[in-house]
C-alpha cells in the first residue's frame, strides 16, 4: 500500500477531490517541468535539433514500459479521437461487417466507427449494459464470424465496469476480428500488458490516470499495422528528419515503427516534459501498487454505499480505482448540493455518482464523503 501522497500535489486541506476520472490534479513536479518547458522557447537559440527528438523518445520508452510494449510500437497523439481515427483508417472493412461497441461508450470511440461504417457499409452494433454487470460475458456473446472490429474500453468510463480483455482478445483472434482499446480510464491505475492482450490498437489520453497534461496521449500500434496510412503527413515522421539541413530531400520512407502515426508538432516543448515527469512518477509508484491502494478506498465506499441501499457492482466486475454508486430513483438533487457545499468533487452520470479517488486522498476524505452520503 502506498502512503498518502498529497504533499506532491497542490490541493487545499478543505477540498475533497474524488474525480480523477474527470481530470487528474497536476503533480507539482509536472507543473515545474511544464514551467521549464514553456520558458525554453524564450531562448530558441538554445533549442537544438536533437531537442525535437530526445524527450519524445524518452516518453515513448516510458509509456512502452508501462504497457509492456516496445518503444517502436508507440505513437504520440493529441487526443483519443485521433488515435481511434488512425485505427479506423487502417482496419479494412467491408459491407455487412460488424463493429462492436458498448452501450454508453465514450463518444471519441464511437464517431469514427460510425463514419467508417457509412463509408464501407459496415454496421456499428451496440452491446447493451448487462443486467448482472458482466460486460465480458455480454461482449463474448456478441463476437461472431461477422465481427470485424471490437472497439471497447478496458474499464467503462461511467462506472468502472471491467472488461476482461484477455478473454475478449482471444475470441477476437479466433473470429478474425481486430481489437481496438480505449484505455483512457484504466492505464496508470490498472496494470495492462500488450504482450498478454495483443490488441491491434490501444489509445489513451494522458490527462486522467497518467497525470499528464491535456492534449497529449498515446497510441499503441501492433507491428502488423505499422506500415499503415497516417492521418497526416508531416516532416518529422519521415526518414532522416533529424537532418534539418536536408529536409527538402523529400523522403518516401518513414521513421521506424509507429512513429509515422505521430501527430504533427508532436515535440511539444511544454507538454512533453510534463508527461515525461508524470510517467516517471507513476512508474516510481508502480501501477500494481496504485491499483491496490485505490481498491482499499473504493471497497470501503462500496461497503457503506451498499448498507445505504445503493447499487454497486461487485469488486471483481469493476476497476479498483473507479466506481459508480447507482440510485434506483435517480441521484437526489439535495445530495449534489450537499457534496458541493462540503467541497466534495465527484461526477454525476445519469442515475449514478462516479467516484474516482487517487493517492492524494486521505482517510478523512473518504469519511467526509460517506458522512455526506449518509446524511440525506
Ligand atoms: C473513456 C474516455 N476516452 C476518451 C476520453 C477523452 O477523449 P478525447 O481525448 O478524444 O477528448 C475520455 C474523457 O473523459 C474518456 O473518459
Amino acid at each position: 500500500m502506498i502512503p498518502c501522497q498529497k504533499h506532491l500535489f497542490n490541493i487545499p486541506e478543505d477540498i475533497t477531490y474524488l474525480n480523477c476520472a474527470y481530470l487528474s490534479p497536476q503533480l507539482r513536479s509536472v507543473s515545474e517541468a511544464g514551467h521549464t518547458g514553456v520558458a525554453a522557447k524564450e531562448q530558441p537559440w538554445q533549442i537544438i535539433a536533437q531537442d525535437f527528438f530526445i524527450q519524445t523518445e524518452q516518453t515513448r520508452r516510458l509509456f512502452a514500459e508501462m504497457i509492456d510494449a516496445q518503444p517502436d510500437d508507440i505513437a504520440i497523439i493529441p487526443a483519443v479521437s485521433y488515435g481511434i481515427a488512425v485505427a479506423a483508417l487502417n482496419i479494412k472493412l467491408s459491407a455487412g461487417d460488424a463493429i462492436l461497441i458498448l452501450e454508453d461508450q465514450f463518444p471519441s470511440n464511437v464517431y469514427s466507427w460510425r463514419e467508417a461504417a457509412k463509408e464501407t457499409g459496415a454496421i456499428v452494433k451496440t452491446v447493451s449494459r448487462p443486467e448482472e454487470e458482466d460486460w465480458t460475458r455480454a461482449l463474448l456473446d456478441h463476437i461472431d464470424e461477422n465481427t470485424a472490429v471490437v472497439a471497447v474500453p478496458n474499464c467503462h468510463w461511467t462506472d468502472g465496469g471491467l472488461i476482461d480483455l484477455v478473454k475478449i482478445a482471444h475470441r477476437c483472434r479466433k473470429m478474425g476480428a481486430a481489437l481496438v482499446v480505449d484505455a483512457t480510464q484504466s492505464i496508470g491505475a490498472l496494470p495492462f500488458s500488450v504482450a498478454e492482450v495483443q490488441p491491434d490498437f490501444l489509445v489513451t489520453a494522458s490527462y486522467k490516470w497518467l497525470f499528464g497534461p491535456y492534449s497529449l496521449g498515446f497510441l499503441y500500434v501492433h507491428p502488423r499495422y505499422q506500415d499503415g496510412k497516417p492521418l497526416e503527413h508531416g516532416w518529422i515522421a519521415r526518414k532522416n528528419s533529424e537532418d534539418f539541413a536536408g529536409l527538402v530531400n523529400y523522403q518516401n520512407e518513414f521513421q521506424p515503427g509507429a512513429r509515422r502515426f505521430d501527430v504533427g508538432e508532436r515535440s511539444n516543448f511544454a507538454l512533453m516534459p510534463m508527461v515525461l515527469a508524470a510517467l516517471q512518477q507513476i512508474l516510481d509508484w508502480q501501477v500494481t501498487e496504485i491499483g491496490a491502494t485505490l481498491s482499499a478506498m473504493t471497497n470501503r465506499i462500496a461497503e457503506r454505499a451498499a448498507e445505504l441501499g445503493l447499487k454497486v457492482s461487485p469488486a471483481h466486475l469493476r476497476g479498483p480505482h473507479l466506481m459508480g454508486l447507482r440510485f434506483p430513483e435517480g441521484v437526489p438533487a439535495d445530495l449534489v448540493e450537499r457534496l458541493l457545499q462540503n467541497k466534495i468533487y465527484v461526477s454525476v452520470r445519469g442515475h449514478s455518482i462516479r467516484i474516482s479517488p487517487h493517492l492524494y486522498n486521505t482517510p478523512n476524505d473518504i469519511d467526509k464523503f460517506l458522512e455526506t452520503l449518509a446524511s440525506g
